[in-house]
């Protein structure tokens, strides 16, 4: 798939991975919307890259589905979805006071799965419709997962969980949609330069990157964005997810 010209909706835009996914989407020509929490930065950042904010709750399913459509009509048709709206808590399987509660496992679980899965769905449907180009292709759909899909730390349970149903989703929903042309990929990083990581300084984060092979740093979002680009611009890249890690496999803690 060729950037130019095409249109793309980057699902918590406003900062982090997708935020710089957008804006090498837009430095190519691309045209770009941007779905992010209301109290995000989200309207200041599509203003730069020439673009629309969406104000979004992605837990929200219902409003979801309305914004996405909104997101869609005014972009004119959508080639492109990146995903990156997640988090995840601190809770061991059983604790001092009692097991896990459920409703924060559920929390996790709806944040990161469910509604990955329910963007993915709705967009791919728009995606579907539109014309194909030389190779067939009519959009590609890349998600955010973690290497803590893989090696999940203690306590990261339900993040664990709700990635790896993320990584898992990717080559069963690319079969899905490989007879429309819609290509699906995830992206697990490491510990990247985002959001609530951004401030930390090297000393902080040595011990969260001891068991990376190199280099021994936090990921920069441009990175990914990189990924994420040749992942949209090549055709053989399906049903995936790539780690994006400098060799690190997570210690249990
Ligand atoms: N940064 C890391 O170290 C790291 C490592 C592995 C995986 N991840 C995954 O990457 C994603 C986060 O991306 P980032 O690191 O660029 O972080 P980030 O905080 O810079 O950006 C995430 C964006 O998502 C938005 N968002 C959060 N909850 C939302 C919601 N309910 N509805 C709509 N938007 C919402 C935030 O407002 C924010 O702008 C998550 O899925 C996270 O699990 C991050």
């Amino acid at each position: 798939m060729q950037v130019e010209g095409h249109n793309a909706i980057f699902v918590g835009g406003a900062s982090g991975m997708a935020l710089a996914t957008a804006e090498a989407f837009a430095e190519k020509g691309g045209k770009v919307a941007i779905l992010d929490l209301p109290k995000s930065d989200g309207a200041a950042v599509a203003e730069r890259l020439g673009g629309t904010f969406f104000p979004v709750d992605v837990t929200d399913f219902e409003g979801t589905e309305a914004v996405l459509k909104a997101a869609i009509e005014a972009l004119g048709s959508v080639h492109f979805l990146c995903n990156t709206a997640g988090g995840g808590i601190q809770q061991r399987t059983i604790g001092k006071d009692g097991p896990h509660p459920l409703d924060g496992f559920q929390k996790v679980i709806d944040l990161n799965l469910i509604a990955t899965f329910n963007i993915s769905r709705l967009v791919a449907f728009e995606m579907a419709k539109n014309e194909p180009n030389e190779d067939g292709e009519r959009g590609v759909i890349i998600n955010t997962a973690s290497i803590a899909a893989f090696e999940g730390q203690i306590g990261q349970v339900a993040y664990s969980a709700a990635k790896g149903g993320i990584a898992a989703m990717s080559l069963t929903m690319a079969r899905d949609l490989g007879g429309v042309g819609i290509r699906v990929m995830a992206i697990a990083p490491s510990l990247f330069s985002t959001g609530l990581t951004k401030g930390a300084t090297d000393e902080m984060v040595a011990p969260l990157l001891k068991d990376a092979a190199f280099p021994k740093r936090m990921g920069r979002p441009y990175e990914y964005a990189r990924m994420a680009i040749a992942i949209y611009e090549t055709a053989m890249m399906n049903g995936g997810t790539l780690r994006i890690d400098a060799g690190q496999r997570f210690a249990p803690r």
